[in-house]
């Protein structure tokens, strides 16, 4: 089983955003046997929340399902447990590689590292833009090419 971990700061727009955009298209593959997917936040203030109405709106229009997603905080187990950590901005990683420190973790990563054609680093944060339409672009190429790799990686 591989265990894919989608992580932002508070755990209820962009990482639980990906985290059903990729849970969706693993299972449109057939793969949810192989692949486990889940989210987490670095800040406390979300615990136990659904997603943002933001983005159930989005995925609601998209008929990706998330029901029962609750916010959860990323502890320092989920940097063994998971292969996969994938970080939304740059701030995000920079706490994940702190809570990290000097031990060997599962690979930790930007979404948008999967994505060089985007020009960019960061999946902009719309809890502060409003624009959580640009956000699901973002996240669905970066799903998409995350699981090609997590496929060419495991010969899945
Ligand atoms: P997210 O967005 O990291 O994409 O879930 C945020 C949600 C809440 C807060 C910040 C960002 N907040 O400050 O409460």
């Amino acid at each position: 089983m591989i265990r894919v971990l989608f992580v932002c700061l508070g755990n209820i727009c962009r990482s639980p955003m990906a985290e059903a955009v990729m849970r969706d298209i693993v299972k449109s593959e057939g793969l949810e046997k192989e692949i486990m997917v889940d989210s987490a936040g670095t800040g406390n203030w979300h615990i136990g929340n659904p997603p943002h109405e933001g983005t159930r709106s989005i995925l609601e229009k998209q008929e990706i399902e998330y029901e029962g997603m609750k916010a959860r905080q990323v502890i320092q187990d989920d940097l063994f447990d998971f292969d996969y950590i994938i970080a939304m901005d740059g701030e995000n990683l920079g706490n994940l590689h702190r809570l990290a420190g000097y031990n060997k973790t599962g690979v930790i990563k930007r979404l948008l590292d999967y994505v060089p054609e985007a020009g960019q680093d960061d999946v902009p944060d719309p809890y502060f833009t409003g624009n959580f339409e640009e956000v699901y672009e973002m996240v669905k190429s970066g799903c998409e090419n995350l699981l090609n790799t997590i496929k060419e990686t495991h010969q899945l």
